[in-house]
């Protein structure tokens, strides 16, 4: 058996899906047609490296690149830091001198760091059309309109919404108002616990509306709190009423919003079984936005910072298939040559939002900001900030 490497990093096909998925013309919510301003440099300057390099030096300390782990190797070499969702947010707070921040990742993460920089600071996203499919699920109306639900029905008062922080500004604000936390894949359990002592005496009515992701919800609620199934039940934000009764908001304990990342969806009990069979002794490790069953087989769960370290701490010779986004995975596995480690589904699975985020993309970023020019600025609005603050500080205040 044979690890990952850089020369022959795939032995899959991509799907028709998957070539949508990786492709360029595609015009979901998370990828609308947001030109570029200015002059691209061609994906084919041979001199790319050299110029991203000279224009970082030039602009020192006034800059500070974070790099989500889901970004592309000609992008993540550029990165001051590296990390996921969480630990992003906490060095984005951590660099008050840096007067640009940019964020190699996606829209959301750019919005948190707007939100927990100072006035001064400014925050920059390579390619605005980096949004992300997960976050689109779950609109400001949509979710107003839920909470509705959830007060006609005699339950908001013993909610406390918990948001991933894979959503808009907007819901996040939401979440701060309604008295709620953010979470992250590697602190969902803690949020839950939180929110599940927030508020009146009566324990037995608690109940948390978890936003967007229905997998990361159910997943920490089952797998993590001991909740069972059928403590949870699935807002479908397209039905009258989420598609729910009175009676089914009033019995459950975790009320999931109807959201699923497009990737991590692609993982099937069916890859695990197959991976098993082809890789005998493998350890299955998978990130929690996958499906509840998917997570339910495997041997090992956690964000994308967890499975890094995972593997770090792995031994020599251990097997390993791993149900994140591809570039991760490619990574990993070529930072472990001593290890075997397999892609845990056949079908190339790359994020195309995070995949926008390209080294010419980067150079353009660059060189336009050391030549004084702003662009490509994230800037939440100061009532939405305030009130999704709160709400990312109740987050990085949890034990
Ligand atoms: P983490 O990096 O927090 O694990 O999140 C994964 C993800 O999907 C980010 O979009
Ligand atoms: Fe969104 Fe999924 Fe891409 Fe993460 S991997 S940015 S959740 S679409």
């Amino acid at each position: 058996m044979r690890a990952v490497t850089t020369a022959q990093p795939l032995d899959v096909q991509p799907t028709p899906l998957a070539l949508l998925l990786l492709g360029r013309d595609t015009d979901t919510r998370s990828e609308r047609g947001v030109e570029c301003p200015g002059d691209l440099p061609a994906a084919s300057d041979p001199g790319l490296v050299e110029r991203a390099r000279a224009a970082k030096e030039k602009l020192g300390d006034k800059v500070f690149v974070l790099g989500h782990h889901y970004q592309r190797d000609e992008v993540i070499q550029f990165a001051d830091v590296t990390g996921d969702s969480f630990k992003l947010a906490r060095d984005a707070a951590d660099r008050p001198q840096a007067e640009y921040i940019v964020f190699c990742g996606v829209h959301f993460m750019a919005e948190s760091a707007d939100i927990l920089t100072g006035d001064d600071q400014r925050v920059v996203l390579p390619d605005l059309a980096a949004g992300c499919s997960m976050a689109d699920m779950a609109t400001a109306e949509q979710v107003a309109e839920c909470w509705d639900v959830l007060t006609e029905a005699g339950v908001a008062d013993a909610t406390v919404p918990v948001s991933y922080m894979n959503s808009s500004a907007d819901i996040k604000a939401f979440t701060g108002r309604h008295g709620g936390t953010i979470c992250t894949s590697s602190n969902a359990k803690k949020a839950l616990e939180w929110a599940f002592e927030q508020g009146g005496e009566d324990q037995a009515d608690k109940k948390v509306l978890f936003l967007p992701d229905q997998h990361l919800g159910r997943n920490t609620a089952v797998r993590d709190m001991g909740f069972s199934l059928d403590d949870c039940v699935l807002y479908n934000p397209h039905k009258p009423n989420g598609g729910l009764t009175v009676e089914q908001l009033r019995a459950a304990k975790m009320i999931l919003w109807r959201g699923h990342c497009s990737v991590h969806g692609r993982f099937s009990v069916e890859s695990v079984r197959e991976v098993r069979e082809r890789v005998p002794g493998v350890n299955v490790l998978v990130h929690p936005e996958c499906k509840h069953e998917v997570v339910s087989a495997a041997d090992y769960v956690g964000s994308t910072e967890y499975i890094i370290k995972t593997l770090d701490a792995a031994p020599a010779g251990s097997k390993w298939a791993i149900g994140t986004e591809l570039n991760l995975v490619q990574r990993v596995a070529n930072a472990h040559p001593d290890k075997e480690v397999v892609f845990l589904d056949k079908t190339v699975c790359f994020c195309s939002t995070m995949n926008r985020i390209d080294l010419p993309h980067l150079v353009w970023t660059l060189e336009s900001l050391a030549a004084g020019t702003l662009v490509n600025q994230i800037k939440v609005d100061p009532e939405t900030e305030k009130f999704a603050k709160l709400a990312l500080e109740r987050m990085l205040a949890l034990p």
